[in-house]
């Protein structure tokens, strides 16, 4: 048997229903249209993931400049269930990682996850991600309200806030 086939591809206006499917089903939270138009303006920060062929799974992100800081926000990146644990989180997750990494002005790449999501909190730990915080009530229409905030610092020395020697 080959080898299954995971390739990630752009957002289009022709391709942008199968990612509204894909997170309605994918995630407790649903995003608005503005959402969506943002995504169709992001490039390389919005992605489905296709495995052999197939819409399976998805990345948006959007540049954060809050907090005296440039990061990177993961506001979604999914697959669907019974594609999981086949390598297509850790594609996406490595597209991001390499997007930011050609980057130096950004910080660090963070994102909000549900504190009882233990599959995700394990999946982003093995990139390196680290809880920084914990929000109360940081989700209003789902339980557990609460969402830890898992970040990765990429590039230290973009801190504004610090400034680095190079002696
Ligand atoms: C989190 C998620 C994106 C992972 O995607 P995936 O395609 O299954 O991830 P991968 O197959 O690349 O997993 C890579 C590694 O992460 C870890 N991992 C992934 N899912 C895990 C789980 N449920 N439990 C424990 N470890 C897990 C494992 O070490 C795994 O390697 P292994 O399969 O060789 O053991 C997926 O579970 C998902 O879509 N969840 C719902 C959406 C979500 O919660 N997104 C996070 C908030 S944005």
């Amino acid at each position: 048997m080959t080898r299954a086939k995971i390739e990630l591809g752009d957002v289009t206006p022709h391709n942008i229903k199968q990612l509204k499917l894909l997170n309605q089903v994918v995630f407790p939270v649903s995003y608005n249209e503005k959402f969506y138009k943002d995504v169709l303006e992001a490039g390389e920060l919005a992605k489905l993931a296709y495995y052999n062929d197939i819409v399976v799974g998805a990345v948006c992100c959007r540049v954060d400049t809050s907090e005296n800081a440039r990061r990177l926000y993961i506001m979604t990146l999914g697959c669907l269930s019974p594609y999981r644990r086949l390598g297509i989180g850790t594609v996406m997750v490595q597209h991001v990682l390499n997007y930011v990494k050609k980057d130096e002005n950004f910080n660090s790449i963070f994102l909000h996850v549900q504190v009882n999501n233990e599959g995700a909190i394990d999946f982003y730990k093995k990139f390196g991600f680290e809880i920084v915080a914990t929000k109360q009530q940081y989700y209003k229409r789902i339980e557990p309200a609460d969402a830890h905030v898992l970040q990765k610092t990429v590039h230290p020395q973009s801190d504004t806030n610090h400034q680095t020697s190079s002696q």
